[in-house]
């Protein structure tokens, strides 16, 4: 799941994505919709009045952000403006860095710029972005062409829309349009290339879709990293005319330079075909996922053999492969491996996995039965290199079981045992004791855990970054006590935790640290307790779905006072 999680969505259910014939799929090539006329009726007609209005406005939003960057050239660490939020405009976390009033998307000051003959709408090149060191004009004096054109290092065009002459001569001013037109910067490749990385991959998708020159700039593999395409059988095939089916061309993919796939409900024969048909998948393909996949295993041992490039393999709801299987086909150059809701891994597929998988520095396991024993198994090598393992619902593990891990990966800076539900107190005392390094823990779903587990947690690991407590439901206010001295703790999770009150989350409001707080499904907060979370300033993220107190009002209150943290209703 790990790393295909964040991907799954391009599975949305949005209609706004793909094409109409397969709406909610991330498709390769809809070349139908490619307007014929240009990228601005294109536009127009994929995303109707409204798209087209938030396109210009983030249009102009990115220019101010551009010159704001350029007349705070020392701030190379602090984060450029807020955007504003804005239907299809995603926005990045937010700071407030200038007065919010002087940057806020479309004002008068901004359009008198656009227009003024001596002032340019400018997109710097990287190269002067980056540059620190240089004399640059502040916002508020307009700038001057002849200022910009002598400090931009490369030759030739470096202003969006404008055709600078040749070299490193001053532009001449006949060629200087007063305000460039929307047709110039709409197929200007270097605005292109700044604007498409204010949008989601779902908008991307849609994006590639409104003309040539976009879907030419959106196909740079450096818009879809860290995506993972997920493909059902049906979407394999296309069925010809004689009836007969053919598989559907990658190409698309491949230029984007997709690197990981998610197939899911597919075969051996499927496997085989894949292979044959993405350019990339004999060197290429990094990570390999399997969903609900009848692959056997003769066909993961194909598959591993044939894909020499695969480090990573998440096998989910396969249940046609063994333990033998695993035991033939494993790879030690494999890194990270993922199995979850396979029927015939218990506790032979650990022993194979630790005995095959020098390498592994992560291992995500649900298996119901797989027991404390197999907690042994791991060689050295392994308690050197891994370090994240996740035990999702390992029903059978208990703190011995916790015992046996800590010993064996004694580096481990990511452990989950979500829904280990044997493990006690004592079994996180053990954790907090012995694996210092964790930055990450997760102990939700184990409902014997109590405030106690909290002391340990909040005595011992220091580190700590995230920590998940979700459905954990004897925790109290006292529990939340002991984790306000967590000075590094950037994310807590207290999903219904229905025991915690107005008193315990005000042990929360001096964790200066703390970025993201879930308080989803707590019931007792009431709508005061949770105003007094203003307090936490540096808040990015708070989720307060199914809160009786989080009122209409309280949201309202939050957007004024907590501006730049995104409430999840
Ligand atoms: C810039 O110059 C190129 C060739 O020199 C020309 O094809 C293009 O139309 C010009 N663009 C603008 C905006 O004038
Ligand atoms: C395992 O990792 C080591 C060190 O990074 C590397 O030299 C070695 O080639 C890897 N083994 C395999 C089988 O990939
Ligand atoms: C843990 O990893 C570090 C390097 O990251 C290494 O120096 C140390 O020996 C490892 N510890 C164990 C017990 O393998």
């Amino acid at each position: 799941m790990a790393w295909v999680g964040e991907a799954l969505w391009l599975l949305g259910t949005t209609p706004f994505l793909g094409c109409p014939q397969h709406p909610g799929v991330l498709k390769l090539e809809c070349p139908s919709l490619l307007h014929p006329r240009g990228c601005e009726q294109g536009l127009s007609q994929l995303l109707g009045e409204d798209g087209h209005k938030a396109w210009h406005e983030l249009r102009e939003t990115v220019l101010e952000r551009d010159l704001w960057k350029m007349s705070n050239p020392r701030n190379g660490d602090t984060k450029p403006p807020c955007l504003p939020r804005n239907g299809l405009v995603k926005i990045p976390t937010q700071p407030n860095g200038l007065g919010s009033a002087s940057i806020t998307k479309g004002t008068p000051a901004m359009k008198n710029r656009l227009c003024q003959p001596s002032s340019v709408p400018a997109i710097l090149s990287p190269a002067l972005a980056h540059r620190s060191d240089l004399p640059i004009p502040s916002l508020a004096s307009p700038l001057s062409l002849t200022a910009l054109a002598s400090v931009s290092s490369p030759p030739g065009p470096s202003l969006v829309g404008l055709n600078t002459s040749e070299g490193s001569e001053q532009p001449s001013p006949e060629r200087l349009p007063g305000s460039p037109s929307e047709r110039q910067l709409a197929v200007d490749e270097k605005i292109l290339n700044r604007l498409f990385w204010y949008f989601s991959a779902c908008e991307k998708c849609v994006l590639a879709q409104v003309c040539k020159a976009w879907r030419r700039v959106l196909y740079q593999p450096k818009f879809w990293v860290g995506l993972t395409p997920v493909l059902h059988t049906k979407e394999l095939y296309n069925i010809l005319p004689s009836g007969e089916k053919e598989f559907v061309s990658l190409q698309g993919f491949a230029i984007r330079g997709f690197d990981g796939f998610c197939l899911v409900g597919v075969s051996d024969l499927d496997i085989c075909e894949f292979i044959d048909n993405y350019p990339l998948s004999k060197k290429g393909v990094k990570s390999m996922s399997l969903k609900r996949s009848t692959i056997t295993d003769a066909g993961l041992e194909v598959m591993l053999e044939q894909m020499q490039g695969v480090v990573r393999l998440e096998l989910s709801g396969c249940n046609d492969f063994t333990e033998a299987g695993l035991w033939s086909s494993l790879n030690a150059r494999i890194t990270a491996l993922s199995v979850s809701d396979c029927i015939n891994v218990a506790d032979d597929a650990i022993a194979a996995i630790s005995q095959l998988l020098p390498n592994l520095t992560e291992l995500n396991l649900q298996a119901y039965h797989v027991t404390d024993t197999a907690l042994a198994y791991f060689t050295a090598k392994q308690g050197y290199t891994t370090h994240t393992l996740r035990l999702n619902s390992c029903w059978e593990i208990t703190n011995h079981g916790v015992v046996n891990m800590v010993h064996s990966l004694p580096n481990l800076s990511v452990l989950s045992l979500s829904g280990c539900s044997k493990v006690t107190d004592d079994g996180v005392e053990l954790v907090a004791e012995n694996l210092r390094k964790l930055r990450s823990l997760d102990l939700s779903w184990c409902p014997r855990i109590t405030d106690m587990a909290l002391e340990y947690i909040a005595c011992d690991l220091h580190k700590l970054e995230e920590l998940v407590l979700d459905r954990c439901v004897r925790i109290t206010d006292t529990g939340l006590s002991y984790l306000s001295t967590m000075s590094s703790l950037r994310s807590l999770y207290l999903r219904w935790c229905c025991q915690v009150q107005d008193f315990g989350l005000k042990h929360l409001l001096s964790m200066g640290s703390l970025r993201l707080l879930s308080l989803a499904g707590c019931p007792l907060l009431t709508t005061t307790g949770l105003s007094g979370l203003v307090q936490l300033q540096e808040l990015e993220e708070l989720e307060l779905t199914n809160c009786p107190g989080a009122t209409p009002e309280l949201f309202k209150y939050f957007s004024q006072h907590l501006p730049c943290c995104m409430v999840i209703e």
